[in-house]
């Protein structure tokens, strides 16, 4: 196990109703002036808009609004916000939404007491050490932003969707999460959503660090839960339980827990970005193509861990060929999304023939010549994942 720092400050607060006690808990976190963040409408046309201005009013807060966040957010908002946040006062950026509109209030979160570019930031050419506060009213288990400290954004201009780490600064201060909030999410977004929690903990599980027990049986036992409950949903959107489970699997996947101590991996994710910057795709169908090619690719060179994810998450049986028992997990997770109703290659995705020179070229300038840690990846073994994805 490697040396680690894990500080997750987010008060959660879950439940039914729970969106009652955002103005409550925005006092207790020392707002004055709060912005709303949402997105394209469905937080208005379900009535938690309203619900959400009503505590704070009750609260005794004023507050201002930025509206229209679209799925894989651009600067263009992030700009706005700014001006608008600056303007208008405001020190607590709540976001109502799903991963689009939480990054790109945590972009606001840090852009608006930096003198320079907030992009600066996301190219590492600054470092973030100062932000308002983040919190959240999650309508989507997915992204896993409620609990994390990272935020995404692209650039129009240049198509560059890239990823920003800032722990200490960006994770939410608190972050409410009403699994009923997430019923009137079509099935397919809901499956874009399991899809990326699932893959948030590939991506720390496919690790080459030993002596990580403890985070290798979170992995195993996070993804086992969210595949019962998964099924549960398909079956009743409305089931609380599994609602109220995928919910916070969704946290748990992606706000560190399952991966301390561990190298963690991310080449499928930074492969996504490059797709869902291209084509404009939903990050969690992106990941459904990119990541079985990704295990496929590994079942060849490195099947260790993903023998070990069949055996132990997808009933694979035990053999000596370490490579078959991979190919069987890659074709149990196909069989998996499948269900869900999510694409497994490019072409389900509806990108019949994707521009892949372009994408390995974006993807190595964006990252660097290598990316990924379990198997360090190059551009010609990302060409070859890219092709097996086809
Ligand atoms: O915009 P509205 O109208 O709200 O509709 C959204 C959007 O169309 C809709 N939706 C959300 N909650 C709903 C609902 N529809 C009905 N009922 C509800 N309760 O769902 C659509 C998708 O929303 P979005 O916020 O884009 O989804 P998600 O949470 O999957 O976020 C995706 C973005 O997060 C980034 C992705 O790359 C992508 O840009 N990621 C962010 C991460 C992070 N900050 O740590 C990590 C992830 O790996 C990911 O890269
Ligand atoms: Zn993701």
């Amino acid at each position: 196990m490697e040396n680690f720092v894990f500080y997750s400050p987010t008060e959660f607060v879950f439940g039914r109703d729970t969106e009652r006690q955002v103005g409550a808990l925005a006092v207790k976190h020392g707002a004055s002036r709060v912005m709303i963040v949402y997105g394209g409408g469905s937080a208005v046309r379900s009535g938690l808009l309203d619900r959400v201005r009503l505590t704070l009013r009750e609260a005794g807060l004023t507050f201002c609004e930025l509206g229209g966040v679209q799925p894989n957010p651009t600067d263009a908002k992030v700009y706005e916000g700014i001006g608008l946040c600056r303007r208008e006062g405001a020190d607590l950026l709540l976001a109502v939404g799903g991963g689009s509109v939480i990054d790109t209030a945590k972009a606001i979160a840090a852009g608006v007491p930096y003198e320079g570019d907030f992009w600066d930031f996301y190219i590492g050419r600054a470092q973030v050490t100062r932000a308002l506060k983040v919190a959240v009213v999650l309508t989507i288990p997915a992204a896993g932003s409620e609990g994390s400290g990272n935020t995404v954004i692209t650039k129009s201009a240049t198509l560059q969707k890239m990823s920003l780490r800032a722990p200490m600064y960006l994770r939410p201060v608190f972050s409410v999460m009403n699994p009923e909030l997430t019923y009137t999410l079509p099935a397919f977004q809901t499956a874009c959503g399991v899809c990326d929690m699932m893959i948030h903990i590939f991506e720390r599980y496919f690790t080459n660090t030993t002596d990580v027990e403890v985070s290798d049986r979170m992995c195993e036992g996070v993804l086992t839960a969210i595949l019962k409950e998964a099924y549960r949903v398909r079956q009743n959107p409305q089931d609380y339980g599994a609602r109220a489970n995928l919910m916070w699997a969704g946290m748990v996947a992606h706000n560190g827990t399952c991966g301390v101590g561990c190298e963690e991996d991310w080449a499928s994710h930074f492969m996504e970005h490059e797709v869902s910057a291209l084509y404009g795709v939903a990050h969690g169908a992106g990941l459904a193509v990119v990541v079985p090619a990704w295990m496929t690719f590994m079942a060849e060179r490195h099947p260790e861990k993903v023998a070990q994810l069949g055996e132990r998450v997808f009933g694979v049986p035990v053999q000596d060929d370490l490579q078959e028992m991979a190919l069987g997990c890659v074709s149990r997770l196909k069989h998996f999304f499948r269900y869900m109703g999510l694409p497994v290659s490019f072409k389900e995705l509806g990108v019949e023939s994707p521009d892949i020179p372009l994408l390995v070229r974006k993807l190595h300038e964006n990252k660097g010549p290598l990316v990924g840690n379990y198997v360090r990846l190059t551009p010609k073994d990302t060409e070859e994942i890219y092709r097996l994805a086809l």
